[in-house]
């Protein structure tokens, strides 16, 4: 069967790779993709413009489309297109249950209703009324846009002069336009980020191995918050018990609300090593990125079955759903990824730079492309993050020190000068 990836960043590269090696794959494009996939496989259109991607779905006969990206869930690319290809199956959930990305107010709305554990959230819809509740508010406060602001419409702030101005520029100045139309000011959470994945077909969930993104721009967690500029997979300091704890009172409750389907991306705070010492940070309606690049490797077997299954097709139920396992089968070991940012990033950064991210035969580790484009022969760099260094090993300590050689390897061919990345990724991880 054919497939199509909509998006063009490392978790679209990631989704290609692990899907092109199902036996059940034809042909797997992106749209439009990015130099990681072959020139056969990109399809240079606009993946908000549903009209372009329904058309090719009809050329190309694609029976699974995998949204990557949330801004077309968002704006309810498969309301569009279910409604129009009766028989496309579609990855990614509907534009209601997207919007629990889309608008952190609705979410938190829900969560409060839903009773999920989560910070306390206070919600303004105008800047004396966000002012008011600072005044009231504990420090550190966090700041939210409540739309979509590509992960740059969160702060947090242990001081109060900085809080109202920085409600000032969300408010007065527009700073995230449209998305900061209504702010949260929610509670502090402490304690250690976990991403958790479930693969949701409406009514049951199967989740994946936990990992732990690395958002901020500089070693030990300096910077400004970036996309993210590394990841690694498992991330054990979320227990099997946590996991079970945020099946049932986090997930089940978003199926029951929403029959969700596609993938729920489970942000989560761990404050302890008890079931209960979690909280929601976010929720993402589609896989995350620089998270997925570790995920998909680490999981055993094909992917397509749990995407096909997502997305309501009736013949498939995988082996691990029908006999109720929690999760997917996992591979032993761990995988590693450090992103190559161009340097500057998440500031200005420096385009049009030839890359040559081949590395040298039998190198333990491999390239995800993220902000890359061909130009003739050449690959050349398009984005900020330019593209994941990858590697699975038997411990996190290996795969690390595999990747680390492999950035190593890449700079006798790759001027570092226009790039940067995190030194620190996956170090002094206790386990594994
Ligand atoms: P979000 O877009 O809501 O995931 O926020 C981006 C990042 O800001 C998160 O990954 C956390 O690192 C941080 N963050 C968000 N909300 C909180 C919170 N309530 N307490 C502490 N950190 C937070
Ligand atoms: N890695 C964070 C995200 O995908 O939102």
């Amino acid at each position: 069967m054919n497939v199509l990836i909509i998006g063009s960043g490392g978790r679209e590269h990631a989704l290609y790779l692990k899907i092109s090696e199902s036996r059940l794959a034809g042909n797997v494009y992106g749209a439009p993709g990015n130099a990681g996939f072959p020139d056969s496989r990109r399809i240079a259109i606009n993946p908000l413009d549903f009209e372009a991607v329904g058309q090719i779905v009809t050329e190309k006969e694609i029976h699974l489309l995998v949204v990557g990206p949330e801004q077309p869930l968002v704006k309810g690319i498969r309301d569009y297109l279910s409604a129009r290809h009766p028989g496309l199956k579609i990855f990614g959930p509907n534009a209601e249950g997207a919007r629990l990305e889309g608008s952190k107010s609705f979410s938190a709305e829900f969560m409060e209703e839903a009773g999920i554990p989560a910070g306390k959230s206070s919600i303004a819809h105008n800047l004396a009324e966000a002012l008011s509740f600072l005044e009231n508010h504990s420090l550190p406060v966090v700041i939210k846009a409540d739309g979509l602001a590509a992960g740059k419409g969160v702060s947090i702030h242990s001081d109060k002069k900085e809080a109202q101005d920085k409600l000032k520029e969300i408010f007065e100045d527009k700073k995230f336009g449209e998305a900061g139309n209504i702010v949260l000011l929610q509670e502090f959470l402490s304690g250690r980020e976990a991403s958790l994945f479930a693969i949701c077909n409406g009514s049951e969930a199967i989740l994946l191995p936990p990992a732990q993104d690395y958002k901020r721009a500089r070693d030990n967690d300096q910077g400004e918050n970036t996309g993210g500029m590394g990841s690694y997979c498992p991330g054990h300091h979320l227990t099997p018990g946590q996991m079970g704890y945020a099946r049932s009172k986090i997930i089940e409750p978003v199926l029951q609300r929403f029959a969700y389907q596609g993938l729920l991306y489970v942000g989560l705070m761990v404050h302890g090593p008890n079931s209960e010492d979690i909280s929601v940070v976010e929720f993402n309606s589609r896989f995350g990125d620089p998270e997925t690049q570790v995920v998909l490797p680490m999981i055993e077997g094909d992917l397509l079955p749990y995407l096909l299954w997502s997305a309501g097709e009736d013949i498939v139920v995988p082996r691990m759903v029908a006999e109720g396992y929690e999760h997917v089968p996992v591979k032993p070991g761990a995988a590693v990824n450090v992103v190559l940012a161009g340097r500057g990033y998440p500031g200005e950064y420096a385009t049009g730079f030839e890359l040559q991210l081949e590395l040298p035969e039998k190198t333990p580790a491999w390239i995800v492309h993220a902000g890359t484009k061909k130009v003739r022969d050449r690959v050349v760099a398009s984005g900020g993050r330019v593209a994941s260094v990858v590697s699975r090993g038997s411990t996190v300590a290996e795969a690390r020190s595999q990747v680390y050689a492999a950035i190593d390897a890449l700079k006798q061919s790759n001027n570092f000068d226009s790039l940067e990345y995190r030194s620190d990724i996956a170090a002094n991880v206790s386990t594994l």
